[in-house]
């Protein structure tokens, strides 16, 4: 494995439980990157719960975070990692901190999580899918959607495994060279599909993981999954699919201690409240046994 880097992670803060920055924080810095935290919104809990209260970031008061930054010559990052985003306004900065921090350092790798909804369902504003296509995709470097938001970007429906490698030969034409779609449904069980883009003379090298469905519901998944797959793919820059074989199996084994814990407390695993066990699966995050295998096609 190679080195490690500075990360700079726009997304949400939540008081208590991980989703957003909270999720993704800690585990990049036990894989041992810098990692620098502004927070898009600073909630009490995440929205699964049935009420939040908390404060929003907006556009202008990001770009004082970043002007305040570049006043000490401190925006040189590695990475920038982004997701979910609430807002035109919101996102239209965020794309104007990728020129400056690029102006900065021109190898910067932009992981982008185009956070838009799932299942069939949309959860941002409906103007933020044609921003995302037309200006975002076109400046990430590795992208990890999911299926619903792979349809959107691509306007492709994703009904298999032949439609889901499809979607990611359209997203490399559009922009990104690695592309990570988390989770397909396929036949109740989810399905990894990755593909990096190695070069234009050739095909992108494309790889499936096949998930066990694990019947609860998570939240902080998403983020924690994009979180992982920048870590493990910076070390293995030509081996996206070894990354996404360590990144799933990491998360697959928290996600299974946090079922047992719940189920051990009598707590109902289906609740949309429940919380991943973050800090109790450090070691599975930095030691993690393989435990998931990646199919080359
Ligand atoms: P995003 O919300 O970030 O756009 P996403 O919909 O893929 O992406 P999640 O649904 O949280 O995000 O899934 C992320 C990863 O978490 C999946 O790749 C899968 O490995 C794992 N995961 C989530 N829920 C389950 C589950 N019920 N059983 C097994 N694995 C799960
Ligand atoms: N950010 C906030 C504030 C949330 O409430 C949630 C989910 O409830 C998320 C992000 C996304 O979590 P996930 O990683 O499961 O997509
Ligand atoms: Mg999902
Ligand atoms: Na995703
Ligand atoms: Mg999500």
């Amino acid at each position: 494995p190679s080195e490690t880097g500075r990360v700079l992670s726009i997304q949400s803060h939540t008081v208590q439980g991980y989703v957003g920055n909270k999720s993704a924080v800690f585990p990049l810095q036990l894989l041992g990157y810098d990692v620098d935290p502004i927070n898009s919104v600073q909630f009490s809990n995440h929205t699964g719960y049935p009420t939040f209260k908390g404060q929003v970031l907006n556009g202008q008061q990001l770009w004082d975070l970043i002007e305040g930054l570049e006043a000490n010559d401190l925006l040189y990052y590695t990475h920038l990692l982004t997701g979910y985003i609430g807002s035109v306004s919101f996102l239209n900065t965020i794309l104007e901190v990728v020129d400056k921090l690029r102006s900065v350092n021109p190898n910067l790798t932009y992981v982008c999580d185009p956070v838009m909804g799932d299942e069939g369902k949309l959860y941002v504003p409906e103007d933020l899918v044609s921003v995302y296509c037309k200006k975002v995709v076109p400046v990430a470097s590795m992208l990890t959607p999911n299926q619903f938001e792979a349809e959107l970007l691509t306007k492709l429906r994703i009904g298999s495994e032949t439609d889901g490698r499809e979607a990611c030969n359209i997203l490399h034409a559009a922009g990104p060279s690695k592309v990570v779609i988390t989770s397909i449904n396929i036949e109740g069980n989810l399905l990894l599909i990755g593909s990096h883009q190695k070069d234009k003379e050739h095909a992108p090298e494309q790889f499936k993981i096949l998930i066990p469905r694990i019947p609860a519901y998570f939240t902080g998944t998403g983020d924690l999954m994009t979180a992982l797959l920048l870590g493990w793919s910076n070390k293995y820059p030509d081996n996206l699919d070894k990354a996404a074989e360590i990144a799933v199996s990491s998360l697959q084994a928290l996600l299974q201690r946090t079922v047992n814990d719940y189920t051990s407390a009598a707590f109902d695993p289906q609740s949309s409240s429940l919380e991943i066990r973050l800090i109790q699966s450090q070691d599975d995050i930095r030691n993690p046994k393989l435990t998931f295998k990646a199919h080359k096609y």
